[in-house]
């Protein structure tokens, strides 16, 4: 068999538990007196902004230890494995905070201090990732591994013409010339269904909605024919009928058969199209059939790119709700803590899920099925403080289903049925 096109093996990153942070244990000046700092909301700091807590505890007292973490960092990603096979579309699903995203720029080597990779190795096409330098890495990014983010404008240079933009990458990596790929840029745009592409070309990015600023990305993600789209949340910014058309064009661009999307036409008025996203029917008993068998098209297709005979892109799509990605994966691996806890065929992660973190998540959807009057149930509690994790099951506070042993014992991920794995000692 085939090895995957990316393989992520017991991948581990880490970020320093921040001062007076959950977890740290403090000793104050002067006195032998040891406190729990109260475990505020954890805030994500910018780039450089982190302050040491080694600073930290220089100035306050002398710092103790960390419960759950080590030398002062916590596991934002704990020994995370995953495989994506080529063609494929897995769906990475988790609250936020689970650690989503940094597996996403993880793989991208875009990942900034103080986030560091300690430990695992992330494979694609043959290649070890974690060993390429800036250049191999840069050569790889936008060529053969394209992203897109949830927020446009942050990805998009706000200074440069959107054909300039969409340009770039296809002089960088394709070698075309200034006019080929002005040419291809009108396109492109064509394809994610901007209106009069040719005339928009010199248009900034703030004349565009912020729709088709996610189409503009869109179409620079597969402008190079990449192997692997990673969408981090590309549709969590956008109202829902716009997701729905997002979701479409990166089915259908990425090579998905069976999509319902339309290519043209639909933007000016940005209408919507009958495409997963939130609000979309998830499987039930009754919906898996369709789901089943959309999975089985695509294989079947060899995931051909749906105008031109290309192999179709293999994507990697994040987001932290499970009815968005609903229609558009083939597998499904949910997360939660830092760590994979269920990883399953869609049409089975939908029918019956096992882990109870996933079933939650999937109460938690509105259902086109279910009875009028139905009420959503949220998942009782609160992300885990990654600083502070219990030493057995991370989700042991808000099971319903917790025995004894899970708060003694971290559950491994192992083997159940069909192409399915479940972290959770109910399963053995
Ligand atoms: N730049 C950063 N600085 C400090 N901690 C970070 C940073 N980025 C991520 N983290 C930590 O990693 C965890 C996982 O973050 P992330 O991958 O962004 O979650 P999500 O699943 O919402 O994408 C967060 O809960 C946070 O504790
Ligand atoms: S291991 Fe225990 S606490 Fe964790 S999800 Fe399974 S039953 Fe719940
Ligand atoms: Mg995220």
């Amino acid at each position: 068999m085939d090895a995957p096109l990316l393989r992520i093996t017991d991948l581990t990153v880490t970020f320093p538990v921040e001062e007076g942070g959950a977890g740290a244990v403090w000793t104050r000046p002067g006195t032998d007196a040891t406190t729990d700092a109260v475990p505020p909301p954890r805030t994500r700091k910018t780039k450089g902004a982190g302050q040491s807590p080694k600073n930290g505890a220089a100035q306050r007292g002398s710092l103790l230890n960390f419960r759950g973490g080590q030398n002062g960092r916590f596991r934002a990603v704990d020994a995370l494995s995953l495989h994506i096979d080529a063609g494929e579309a897995l769906a990475l699903v988790g609250e936020s905070g689970s650690g989503k995203s940094v597996t996403a720029l993880s793989i991208l080597g875009l990942l900034d201090a103080p986030g560091r990779i300690e430990g695992g190795s992330i494979r694609f096409a043959g290649q070890e990732l974690t060993a390429l330098n800036g250049a191999g890495l840069r050569a790889i990014r936008g060529n053969r591994i394209a992203m897109i983010f949830q927020e446009p404008m942050t990805s998009l240079n706000p200074a440069l013409t959107i054909g300039a933009q969409v340009a770039e990458p296809l002089r960088l990596h394709r070698r075309l010339s200034r006019r080929e790929a002005r040419g291809e840029a009108v396109r492109l745009l064509t394809k994610v269904a901007i209106p009069d592409a040719a005339a928009r070309l010199d248009d900034y990015p703030h004349q565009f909605s912020g729709g088709m600023r996610q189409r503009v990305m869109v179409a620079m993600a597969v402008a190079c024919n990449p192997a692997l789209v990673i969408a981090d949340e590309p549709t969590t910014a956008l109202d829902v009928t716009v997701q729905a058309q997002i979701l479409a064009l990166l089915k259908n661009l990425t090579g998905r058969a069976g999509v319902e999307g339309r290519e043209s036409g639909e933007a000016a008025g940005e209408t919507a199209l009958p495409a997963g996203g939130r609000g979309s029917p998830v499987a039930s008993p009754r919906s898996e059939e369709p789901l089943l068998r959309q999975g089985a098209q695509r294989r079947q297709a060899g995931s051909k790119g749906a105008d031109s005979g290309q192999e179709g892109a293999a994507l990697l799509l994040i987001s932290h709700d499970l009815g968005v990605v609903a229609g558009c994966a083939d597998r499904v691996a949910v997360m939660y803590a830092g760590r994979i806890v269920e990883t399953a065929p869609a049409a089975t992660l939908y029918a019956a899920p096992r882990h109870p973190y996933s079933q939650g998540l999937l109460r938690s959807l509105p259902r086109q099925d279910a009875p009028s009057g139905t009420r959503l149930q949220a998942i009782a509690g609160q992300p885990p403080d990654l600083a502070a994790l219990p030493p057995g099951c991370a989700f042991a506070p808000r099971c319903p289903q917790a025995q004894a042993i899970c708060v003694q014992q971290r559950p491994k991920l192992l083997p159940v049925g069909d192409r399915s794995a479940v972290a959770c000692h109910l399963y053995g």
